[in-house]
């Protein structure tokens, strides 16, 4: 699968976004990706339903809704996803993943599945049917600016791999904390699809986000 950028919300600069949002689109980035928090399952609080609904006056880029909220099932209404969107609901949110899973398909949405770094690829084992991504956490999820979990490199590999011998060729891998432009090439190196880009390349302090695009588009090409 070509490689493709997800641009992580929360690391935008609040107080100009429709002026970060215009340069995505110039830049032609994939994804916007919106990390939903709850303080419970996550000790963070973020981004909400309100913010998508106005974001998606806004432009035309397809969204990658990030759930990090318990029993996603139970607030799947409180949304407004749409057909291109990507939505992720992590296997450690609810006992009944499954049936959560199910929930996302029968709305339309491209169904994904998070799991955080310690969580192992073979909890997949029964769910392989009912995705059509897993969203790789490569830092514990809850915070951007944080450092790479460098087991989580191997684990892009070894589920890559997992996946193909299971009938899961089409399930794309994304990757989703730390992805500095150096990560993203070993992330891609181990068969990565989707990048979210936050405070680590699209967003970083130091160039504009037109010139992290260039550097990030060379890493993961
Ligand atoms: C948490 C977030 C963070 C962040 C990514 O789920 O998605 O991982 O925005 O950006 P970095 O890690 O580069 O700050
Ligand atoms: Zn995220």
């Amino acid at each position: 699968m070509n490689s493709k950028i997800s641009a992580s919300m929360m690391c935008a600069d609040f107080l100009n976004l429709a002026d970060d949002i215009r340069e995505l689109e110039r830049i032609k980035v994939d994804y916007l990706h919106i990390d939903i928090m709850d303080n419970h399952f996550v000790p963070n609080i973020t981004l909400s339903p309100d913010y998508i609904r106005q974001v998606r006056n806004a432009t035309y880029i397809p969204m990658d809704i990030h759930l990090m909220i318990n029993e996603p099932e139970r607030h799947l209404d409180l949304f407004d996803f749409k057909e291109d969107d990507i939505v992720s609901i992590h296997y450690e949110s609810t006992p009944h993943i499954q049936r959560a899973l199910k929930a996302l398909k029968d709305i339309g949405v491209t169904v994904s599945i998070a799991l955080n770094p310690a969580t192992p690829i073979y909890y997949l084992d029964f769910l392989i049917e009912d995705i059509d991504v897993v969203l790789i956490m490569t830092v514990n999820p809850g915070y951007a600016g944080q450092s790479l979990v460098p087991e989580t490199l191997e684990k892009i590999r070894d589920l890559r791999i997992y996946l193909d011998n299971r009938g899961g060729e089409h399930v794309a891998i994304e990757v989703d904390g730390n992805v500095s432009f150096e990560n993203a090439r070993r992330m891609r190196k181990k068969g990565a699809d989707i990048f979210v880009a936050g405070s680590s390349s699209l967003f970083c302090a130091d160039m504009s986000i037109k010139e992290a695009n260039k550097i990030l588009r060379e890493s993961i090409a």
